[in-house]
């Protein structure tokens, strides 16, 4: 910024490219000196994936720096005293709530090497997923859809099991305008997702994978393989693939974030496995009021109510929005 005007701007996409700093650096130009640089994270001053920041800042003769918050987990530590040693005018804590918040998934995949889990669910005031007759049954309205795909928007990933991905044949993309579409993530144990569905073959350019077990034919895996899907086989938990597993291989991916999209009997076990960071439940203004309707979580979940802290709830339209956390994932 020079002069009340932004000259440049940048954001950091993913991991190994550039940093939002060279970015708005070399948008700016000659404009950049003497100009105030404006940045969510503490500038790093080591040699990663990207050069220093630092260095970058220091030769475009940045006059100021405000940052929001620290790179509290390691690498980046120390960017605010190289910058004070060069002259520059370095302050931390601008608006440092919002970002922290922005940072909770980086914050949580450096400490943890395992992605965020956000679970999303939809369901009725009585906790169901729709009358009992089979189909795909729409409860939410579009307020509450377009928050799924702002979420979408923000997490590296989305999730579903292999019965979502047979009888609901989502696309899993993101329909925001200017939206990202995550990566697709099918839990599939014997690969038995047929290679046309949408959550596989898809217009996207974002990646599918399969997580599936030595359970699945090769005639299966290599169907999908040749679909485009990325078949990841891993360990299996009684017949099922091991969610624990799943989540160390995405974190080596570098994906930060995943967004558990259910259906219920992934949205227990996710839970049992330990791998839900957050709950952002949906509640439609109806009751079922059917024993054999489903409910929203279809096993057992290792939780007891204590164990899970409610710290927002909000109206979407005519839907409630509640946002929980685990305890023990905090
Ligand atoms: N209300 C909502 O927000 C919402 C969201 C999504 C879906 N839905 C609805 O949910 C219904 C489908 O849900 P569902 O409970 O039948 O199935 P699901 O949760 O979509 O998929 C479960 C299947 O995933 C596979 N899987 C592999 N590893 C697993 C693991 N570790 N834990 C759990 N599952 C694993 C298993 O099948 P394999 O044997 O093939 O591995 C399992 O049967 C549909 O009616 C859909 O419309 C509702």
């Amino acid at each position: 910024v020079k002069d009340g005007t932004v000259v440049g701007k940048g954001h950091h996409a993913k991991a190994g490219l550039p940093h939002a700093e060279p970015m708005a650096l070399d948008d700016a130009g000659e404009a950049a000196k003497g100009a105030d640089l404006y940045v969510t994270l503490e500038p790093c001053c080591h040699h990663g994936r990207t050069p220093p920041c630092t260095e970058r800042i220091i030769a475009a003769g940045i006059r100021r720096v405000y940052y929001s918050t620290s790179d509290v987990t390691g690498d980046g530590i120390g960017g605010h005293a190289v910058l004070e040693q060069a002259g520059i005018e370095t302050e931390a804590g601008l608006l440092d709530d919002e970002a922290a918040e922005i940072y909770v998934p980086f914050n949580w995949h450096r400490r943890h090497s395992t992605p965020y889990g956000i679970l999303k669910m939809a369901m009725t005031l009585d906790g169901k997923i729709g009358p009992a007759e089979p189909g795909q049954h729409w409860l939410t309205g579009d307020e509450s859809r377009e928050y799924v795909h702002r979420l979408r928007n923000e997490c590296d990933a989305v999730m579903v099991g292999s019965v979502t991905a047979r009888v609901d044949d989502p696309q899993l993309n993101c329909r925001l305008p200017d939206g990202r579409d995550p990566v697709r993530v099918v839990v599939a144990s014997k690969c038995d997702v047929a290679s046309r569905a949408r959550a596989i073959k898809s217009d996207s350019d974002a990646p599918c994978v399969v997580a599936t077990t030595e359970l699945a034919p090769m005639q299966l895996r290599t169907e999908l393989e040749n679909a485009g899907a990325e078949v990841l086989v891993l360990p299996s938990d009684e017949g099922r693939v091991d969610l624990a597993s799943l989540w160390k291989a995405l974190g080596q991916r570098g994906l930060l974030s995943v967004l558990i999209e259910g259906g219920p009997t992934l949205a227990a076990s996710a839970l049992e496995a330990g791998i839900v960071n957050k709950l952002a439940l949906l509640y439609a203004p109806r009751i079922i009021g059917d024993v054999a309707a489903r409910s929203a979580f279809g096993g057992p979940t290792g939780l007891s109510a204590e164990d899970v802290e409610v710290r927002s709830i909000e109206m979407l339209g005519p839907d409630i929005l509640v946002e929980a956390y685990p305890c023990s994932r905090d």
